[in-house]
């Protein structure tokens, strides 16, 4: 048997370039299959890695034999779909966040997973941060630590340009409303830290500013959440 585990990778962006790079040097993992919508995308990464090997199509790199795990690193329209594929086909998934733009579908894939025991997993790169690890460590040792008694977060973004310069050659939905947007693509990375010091954050109020074009993303963002039991205020732009 094989000492690697067999990757499929569908998105082949930014993200799936930079993931590709990590999983070349990889003890365990090995990336054989990809594939994007964008043919040209394909034709590129076949060039700069001749090992692997082109999908007909996302149904196929999914039913393909001998794959273990799938990463998706498309926008995130598709996320739940080719999820749900991959659960049917027996796979483990690693999917970029945001989960997704279709909250209904997002908790009808949340149940399935915890009922069947999926393996599944969203890239908040957060996780495995020394930030996140120290401010937990800082933040269990309660008033007596070094954060004192917390009376209120508050979680500024300031961008001088969306989207930012390293993710320029990203697709057209980054700067739209329907997929894309710093909140999203951003601050959503700020509040899984939060959750994960603080628990669980409900919204109490939010105020997005979009531009008069009805399709761009926000460009500006004033929010009120609350996370146990802590005041949190966010207030994000783009200039
Ligand atoms: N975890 C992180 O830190 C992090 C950072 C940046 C982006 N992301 C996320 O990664 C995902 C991809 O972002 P990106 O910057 O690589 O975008 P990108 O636009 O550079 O790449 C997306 C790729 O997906 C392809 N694609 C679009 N629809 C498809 C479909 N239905 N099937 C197959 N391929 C399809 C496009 O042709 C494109 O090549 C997004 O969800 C984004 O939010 C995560």
């Amino acid at each position: 048997m094989s000492e690697f585990l067999d990757v499929g990778v569908i998105g082949l962006g930014v993200m799936g370039q930079r993931m590709l790079a990590r999983l070349a040097g990889h003890a365990r993992l090995r990336a054989t299959q990809v594939w994007d919508a964008d043919p040209q995308a394909v034709a590129r990464t076949l060039a700069a890695y001749p090992q692997l090997r082109a999908a007909a199509g996302a149904e196929a790199l999914i039913a393909s034999s001998g794959l273990h795990s799938l990463y998706i690193a498309t926008p995130p329209a598709p996320h739940m779909a080719l999820s749900n594929l991959a659960f049917d086909a027996g796979l483990a998934v690693f999917c970029e966040k945001p989960l997704t733009v279709d909250f209904d579908a997002a908790r009808r894939t949340i149940e399935r997973i915890e009922r069947e025991g999926q393996r599944a997993a969203v890239n908040f790169s957060l996780a495995s941060s020394p930030g996140l690890a120290a401010l937990q460590a800082a933040w269990q040792e309660g008033p007596q630590g070094p954060i004192g008694e917390a009376q209120h977060v508050r979680i500024e973004l300031a961008f001088a340009a969306w989207p930012r310069p390293w993710q320029a050659a990203a697709g057209a939905w980054l700067s739209e409303r329907v997929e894309g947007g710093f909140t999203r693509e951003v601050l959503s990375h700020f509040v899984f830290v939060l959750q994960r010091v603080l628990g669980p954050a409900v919204v109490r109020s939010s105020r997005p500013v979009y531009p008069p074009d009805g399709r761009s993303a926000e460009r500006s963002l004033s929010a009120r959440l609350e996370a146990g039991g802590i005041p949190v205020e966010v207030e994000a732009r783009a200039a």
